[in-house]
């Protein structure tokens, strides 16, 4: 019964996309592959990347480990030189005011795997999560396909959030008491609240206000919070009416009461993860800041699951942790600049095609209103244009309905080609909507 649930796939459009992986576009060479836009990594950087990984020694071993350590079992929530430098990362891209203590985190094998342990650890089976919608497809998966529990959307209402203000989709109570209420509806028992801050899929980071708001509805009711802030560092613009990102942690520390500072510290959970600011998904790297000692001691014996290998870790103690912070700091403003010009092309590209989109500031991709291309307004008909736009156009998004938002909607991964395949892409649907306006 267990595994039944896992012979589904992850994703609606993971299949799609894995056979896309083998038929790309390339200008000479696959001029009739697919553009693919529909998984959030970046791709702009890799050089610096490189550059800000690559180790400063060629020697087997790093400042800290023994190189015998690597052969052996060590502690599975990360090695004690590696669980140091994290906690200084961890602070300067949170922003945080305060040092974290090495006790408080946990270093896995990728996000993904620590919000699958908090589900496991804080929830039991059936019970409810509440996730403000639009929000980042795999959630679904990570939090049910083992751990059994179930997601209950909050949705955001999409306005404009001050007179003379663009549209974007505000958090409100009312979102979060929807949400609540039909878990309780339906059986579950609202025990989590997930909140992912810069949001994926809106590009948008939530303001001081909407974040303390979420906390004192979590503390009010007794639901534990994870705060997913994995695209902290990603915020490449500052834009009027857009706020900057400012962590869960900030926000209690500096505007909480002390009765919302003593719940955070059972109740407050934050993720983090290498996956999205340092653009290296493939090295697995994720880690948790939690002070809730029984989850902690949970973690001391669970993490055997999803520990870093130790040659991982002297990797990066070798390459990354070597390195002067400012390498750090360096990288990501060279980064973020790539993804301002794609994201800046982007939304030029859009007003020129007249299709509604959230204005980002973070993150790596921008949510388009395509339901103007719908010959319904319903899922289905989001589906039949999806399935148009890859075989048609042959251009891949993440279809907005597996994002929970309204019909039409859909998530455009923009950093994952370069600028040039990202203007093919439109190019192909300009093409496709010049057509179906002809045709009626
Ligand atoms: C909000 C969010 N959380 C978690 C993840 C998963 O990251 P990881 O590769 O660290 O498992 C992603 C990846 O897209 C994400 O967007």
């Amino acid at each position: 019964m267990r595994g039944k649930r896992a012979t589904e796939p992850c994703l609606p459009y993971i299949g799609a996309y894995i056979r896309s992986l083998g038929n790309q576009y390339h200008p000479e060479t696959n001029k009739d592959g697919v553009i693919c836009l529909c998984v959030a990594e970046n791709k702009l950087s890799e050089n610096e990347v490189k550059e800000l990984f690559e180790p400063t020694t060629g020697d087997y071993e790093s400042p800290g480990f023994v190189k015998s350590d690597l052969y052996y079992y060590n502690d599975n929530k990360g090695m004690i030189n590696f669980k140091a430098k994290m906690c200084r990362l961890l602070k300067s891209s949170l922003k945080l005011a305060q040092d974290v203590s090495p006790e408080n985190i946990c270093c896995s094998v990728g996000t993904g795997v620590i919000l699958e342990n908090l589900a496991l650890n804080l929830c039991d089976h059936g019970d409810g999560i509440l996730i403000p919608s639009p929000y980042y497809p795999a959630f679904d998966n990570d939090l049910s396909v083992r751990a059994g529990c179930d997601i209950f959307s909050c949705p955001m209402a999409y306005e404009a959030p001050y007179k003379s203000a663009a549209k974007t989709f505000v958090l409100s109570q009312n979102s979060l008491e929807y949400g609540l209420q039909h878990a309780i509806s339906r059986g579950a028992i609202p025990k989590l609240l997930v909140l992912t801050n810069p949001n994926n899929p809106t590009g948008t980071a939530y303001s001081r206000e909407t974040i303390l708001m979420v906390l004192n509805f979590a503390y009010e009711r007794q639901l534990h919070v994870i705060s997913d802030e994995i695209y902290a560092r990603t915020v490449y613009d500052d834009a009027p009416g857009l706020a900057s990102f400012v962590s869960a942690l900030t926000v209690v520390d500096e505007d909480g009461t002390d009765a919302l500072k003593a719940w955070a510290e059972n109740f407050m959970h934050i993720v983090y993860g290498f996956s999205k600011d340092f653009c290296v998904s493939g090295f697995r790297i994720g880690v948790l800041h939690s002070k809730n000692q029984a989850l902690n001691q949970a973690l001391d014996n669970v993490s055997y699951f999803s520990c870093i290998p130790s040659i991982m870790q002297d990797y990066l103690m070798k390459g990354l942790f070597a390195k002067p912070d400012k390498c750090v700091e360096d990288y990501t403003a060279v980064n973020n600049a790539k993804i301002r010009t794609s994201a800046l092309a982007l939304y030029s590209i859009l007003d020129e095609l007249h299709l509604e989109y959230v204005r980002a500031n973070s993150g790596i991709f921008v949510f388009v209103n395509f339901s103007s291309l719908l010959d319904a307004q319903t899922v289905d008909a989001e589906k039949r244009l999806h399935t148009v736009l890859y075989e048609k156009c042959r251009v891949l998004f993440t279809p907005g309905y597996s994002c929970h938002g309204p019909p039409g909607w859909m998530r455009v991964c923009f950093a994952w080609v370069p600028l040039k395949h990202l203007k093919v892409a439109f190019e192909n649907i300009k093409q496709y909507m010049a057509a179906r306006e002809a045709s009626t």
